[in-house]
């Protein structure tokens, strides 16, 4: 039988982030849960500062959650070392960033492959 974690692709479960800046913490996300099917598309809405970025980044590992967990494929990742989250990160996840963060020295191919010759995986792959 197919278990439940066959069909989430992503999940948040009650996700909180602070920011501390001096003695100021800004609560940025306060207990925000989402389950993203795969193949399912998903937008984010909100007005300017309301956190849909952290959102984004903690639920693509690229920050930690102040709270809360992060499961991806059904593996909690809220938690994993730095060097894993790497690794989660060049093989699990795609991002297209609002200005790109392409490297502008290498053409759209090498930029494509990057993450697959850092993973190991030969030119000719
Ligand atoms: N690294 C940080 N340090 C301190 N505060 C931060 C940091 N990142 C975000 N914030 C604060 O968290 C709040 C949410 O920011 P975030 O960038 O997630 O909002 P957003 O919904 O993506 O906004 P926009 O629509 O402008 O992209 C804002 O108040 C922002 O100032
Ligand atoms: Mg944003």
């Amino acid at each position: 039988m197919k278990s439940l974690y066959d069909t989430i692709a992503v999940e948040g479960k009650q996700l909180m982030k602070d920011f501390r800046l001096g003695d100021t913490i800004t609560k940025v996300l306060k207990g925000v849960s989402l389950q993203v099917m795969k193949g399912e598309f998903v937008s984010i809405m909100g007005p300017s500062g309301s956190g849909k970025s952290t959102l984004l980044y903690i639920l693509g590992g690229l920050d930690a959650p102040t709270g809360g967990f992060v499961y991806l494929n059904g593996t909690d990742i809220s938690h994993f070392s730095d060097e894993k989250m790497s690794r989660i990160r060049r093989q699990k996840i795609g991002f297209v960033f609002q200005f790109y963060n392409l490297i502008p020295n290498l053409n759209v191919e090498e930029n494509i492959m990057l993450p697959l010759l850092l993973d190991g995986k030969r030119m000719r792959d």
